[in-house]
């Protein structure tokens, strides 16, 4: 250990590694505090050839890496397991590796470290004229790194899709030390397998991502946001689909439930945003032309779709600032209540409806088999700790963000509950947070086990000696067969 600890302050400089135990306890702490593990050391290499020498000097050393970007990640894939058996657990910080190249405008695209964060990003991009496509409420620390190792959506998915989406190329360290991935940009070149794509998503278990090249879009300045009060997700749903064939600048269309609007009023202190009360609320973001004194036109296609009675538009900045902050505060008002569970799935459109009808019940029936010690835990907890259940998300893209309020953090009944019931309605267990270390034993509900069984064979030919996030992403060999498919 201590060989290995003079090894990583020699490649990276003495202020570049961390061990003082309550520092490092720090890092091995995840956003929503659910979950801990234990590391040895913190190092935060400072270029591509400095990872290369951490990843090697960990693999001679038998260390176990876990990259880390913002540490916003949701699932537990940037921290550490809980227990160390024996093995050394080095956590490879990005923060250093935050180089921002100048705008290349003729590709539209950019080159940026790891390290940076997607707030300054975006920033880079507007003052170029251009916009990144991956927006999220995290972007003040989320990274490059962290959002393309996770294939992070967000708030614009709509419109540009996922970060895998906006990925041109990377630059990549494999767990034997070996630099992989180019910058040049080019979108076209048929050579084989696309390693870019390959790390994106992979959750920090098959390389260390130190650069990427981005592609950029056309700025769309959004023109107008809509809250419009709702009788359910089916209808937001239904309401977003005539939005979206409407309006051809539709840049978002989030859902968030009545549970959840109260919550965040209550934390935030805002006022409600409309005359009445409703079971949940839509809101939709509409890009304009760019001319801030022309936006009558979107006014126009606005007024084709028939939208609630109950419904505020806000069409100046500070308006639709206004309207945003209900969705934007929400995850930071969710967490001030208590540590959540936070289950995201991914639910088809026109399943959403009747996932939410049954989610009530799910979440309640879990609750009490843990009061009568069912299931895993078999323990007893205080009565009525199932407090509340709060739904919201990008429902523009059937991604839905379960919030479960009471049950010990380690209890991962209601988690489940709601997994299969995502997976019956023929949903994904995971949708932009990943499977991390939270949802391994779920990933064969709805990935087809020869596809499971593909991913074992990738991660054992890059990464053999499972070095690099091991306990991350894939599920352990016993993981449960996948649930009936609901009746419909
Ligand atoms: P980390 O949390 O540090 O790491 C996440 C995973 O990526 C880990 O498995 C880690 O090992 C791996 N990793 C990190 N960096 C690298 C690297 N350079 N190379 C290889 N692997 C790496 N997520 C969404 O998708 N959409 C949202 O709208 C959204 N909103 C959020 C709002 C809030 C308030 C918070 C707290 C989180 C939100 N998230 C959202 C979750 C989180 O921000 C994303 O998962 C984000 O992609 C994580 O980025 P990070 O840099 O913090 O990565
Ligand atoms: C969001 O959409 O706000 C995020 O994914 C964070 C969350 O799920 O709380
Ligand atoms: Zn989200």
């Amino acid at each position: 250990m201590r060989n290995l600890l003079a090894d990583l302050r020699a490649i990276t400089g003495p202020g570049h590694l961390l061990a003082e135990p309550d520092v490092v306890a720090g890092y091995a702490t995840d956003w929503t505090r659910r979950y801990a593990g234990v590391a040895t050391c913190v190092v935060s290499p400072g270029s591509t050839a400095e990872v290369a020498d951490v990843v090697r000097a960990c693999a001679a050393a038998r260390a176990r890496i876990i990259p880390q970007g913002g540490n916003t990640g949701l699932v537990g894939g940037s921290i550490p397991p809980p227990a160390s058996d024996g093995l050394a657990a080095v956590i490879l910080s990005t923060r250093r590796l935050t180089s921002l190249e100048p705008v290349d405008r003729a590709s539209g695209q950019v080159t940026a470290g790891a390290g940076v964060t997607i707030a300054r990003l975006a920033a880079h991009a507007a003052s170029a004229g251009l916009r990144y496509g991956v927006d999220l409420a995290s972007r003040d620390s989320a990274t490059v790194g962290g959002t393309i190792a996770t294939n992070a959506g967000g708030i614009h998915t709509i419109r540009y899709g996922p970060t895998r989406s906006q990925v041109a190329g990377v630059t990549a360290v494999l767990a034997d030390g070996s630099i992989v991935g180019s910058m040049s940009g080019l979108t076209t070149g048929s050579t084989g397998y696309d390693l870019a794509q390959l790390l994106t998503g992979s959750e920090g278990t098959l390389g260390v991502i130190t650069r990427a090249r981005l592609l950029l879009r056309p700025a769309e300045p959004a023109a107008a946001v809509l809250l419009c009060g709702m009788a359910g997700i089916a209808e937001a749903a239904e309401l977003t689909g005539l939005i979206r064939a409407a309006i051809p600048g539709l840049l978002a269309a989030e859902y968030v439930d009545a549970a959840g609007l109260a919550l965040v009023r209550q934390a935030a202190g805002l006022p409600a945003p409309l005359p009445a009360e409703h079971r949940g609320y839509l809101l939709a973001e509409i890009a304009g032309a760019g001319d801030p004194d022309d936006n009558d036109h979107v006014l126009e296609q606005i007024a084709r779709v028939r939208l609630p009675a109950d419904t505020v538009l806000a069409q100046d900045g500070r308006g639709m600032a206004a309207l945003w902050a209900y969705r934007d505060r929400l995850t930071e008002a969710i967490a001030s209540a208590g540590i959540p569970h936070k289950i995201d799935v991914a639910v088809p459109a026109g399943e959403l409806g009747a996932f939410c009808a049954e989610l009530g019940d799910v979440v309640r029936d879990a609750a009490r088999g843990q009061r009568a010690g069912a299931g895993g835990a078999g323990r007893e907890s205080a009565p009525g700790s199932f407090r509340r259940l709060i739904v919201f998300g990008h429902v523009g893209v059937g991604n839905l963000h379960v919030n479960v309020l009471g049950p010990d953090p380690d209890d991962t009944q209601a988690d489940e509950a709601v997994a299969r019931l995502a997976a019956a309605h023929g949903g994904s267990v995971a949708a932009e947070h990943g499977v991390g270390r939270a949802k391994t034993g779920w990933l064969g509900w709805t990935r087809p086990l020869a596809e499971v069984s593909a991913m074992r064979a990738i991660k054992a030919a890059l990464d053999p000696a499972a070095l690099l996030n091991p306990g991350v992403l894939l599920p352990p060999e016993t993981a449960t067969e996948p649930p009936e498919r609901a009746a419909t």
